[in-house]
């Protein structure tokens, strides 16, 4: 069965289309993401998907129940990792776990639940922590243990790594690809084109509160982008690019200070740099956020 169909969601705020017509399958044990930047509205897809927004149009099932009106019944199948992590400041760890597990009536007998998810986020031997002790990091762990206390099917995650380090990054990463080898379901958002890149089985980009794209990650890149890019940045780099380095391009984005030149193969614009010395670039592979540049006109970080 599929775990999220929608089609042609939509949410209104005073006139104003912040999500405009989403059409959303999302399959068992997949994991989908949705990338987009600030106020793209994906935290606003989510909280319809949760039942928590009203829709102003279209239809939704999330786990084969009719959302918003049986959004109760769903949510017990379901674990929530917010955008920002509404543990309780004024409990420890173990106990911000027992108070979840009791939302869902699982206090009898939850200790060897409660234990495996403290061992799962990494967080033995800090039980008896106070939140404000924890590092973002923990802090993040300790949501996603929390948010696996029912034992869900589908898993959502608003922005699960936004504001930690690389390490703290990883540590999440790993936790969630975990979670996808268990056979979980999981719904990401994530302004991270690599984060997007390495965990999703598929995405949508989103812009503007529509779905621009929609694929695998590789698929989108060998479907919308050439394979090989030149990032030239600083006057004469510029300069030689708009020139000599475009005629050999197939095709280029002027990015502010930065010239992105995209080519099927840059053989001929490397040797053209080799015999310029002074030129400094920088020679990549194609990702995400070309995509996303090349579908909206604009930065994922806009
Ligand atoms: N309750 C609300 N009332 C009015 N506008 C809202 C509300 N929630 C979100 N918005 C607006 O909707 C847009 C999308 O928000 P959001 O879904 O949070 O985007 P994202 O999570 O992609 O950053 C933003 O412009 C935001 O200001
Ligand atoms: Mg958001």
């Amino acid at each position: 069965m599929t775990v999220v169909a929608a089609r042609a969601l939509a949410k209104e705020y005073d006139g104003h289309a912040v999500v405009d017509g989403v059409d959303l399958a999302i399959e068992p044990g997949e994991c989908f993401g949705l990338l987009g930047p600030n106020g793209a509205g994906k935290t606003t897809t989510l909280r319809m998907l949760l039942g928590l927004t009203h829709p102003s149009a279209g239809e939704l099932t999330v786990l084969g129940h009719a959302v918003p009106e049986q959004a109760r019944a769903m949510r017990a199948r379901v674990g929530v990792v917010p955008q920002t992590d509404a543990l309780d400041p004024d409990f420890t760890v173990r106990e911000n776990l027992l108070t979840w597990a009791s939302y869902f009536g699982l206090e009898q007998g939850i200790g060897p639940r409660v234990d495996e998810m403290i061992g799962f986020a990494a967080l033995q031997g800090r039980e008896g922590a106070g939140v404000a002790a924890l590092s973002g990091g923990m802090r993040r762990r300790l949501s996603l243990a929390r948010a696996l206390i029912n034992d869900p099917e589908l898993v959502v995650l608003d922005e699960p790594t936004t504001g930690l380090d690389p390490q703290a990054r990883q540590h999440i990463w790993q936790r969630l690809r975990r979670l996808r080898d268990d056979g979980r379901t999981l719904i990401l958002t994530t302004h991270y084109m690599e984060e997007a890149e390495r965990l999703c089985d598929r995405l949508a980009i989103v812009d503007g509160g529509r779905i621009v794209a929609e694929g695998r990650p590789r698929d989108l890149i060998a479907r919308h982008i050439e394979p090989c890019v030149l990032e030239l940045r600083g006057g004469a780099a510029w300069q030689w690019g708009r020139g000599e380095g475009m005629a050999l391009a197939a095709r280029s984005e002027d990015v502010g200070d930065t010239l992105l030149l995209y080519a099927h193969d840059d053989s001929e614009l490397l040797a053209a740099l080799g015999a310029a010395p002074t030129i400094e670039y920088l020679s990549r592979r194609a990702n995400l956020e070309d995509v996303f540049l090349r579908l909206t006109g604009h930065d994922l970080r806009d």
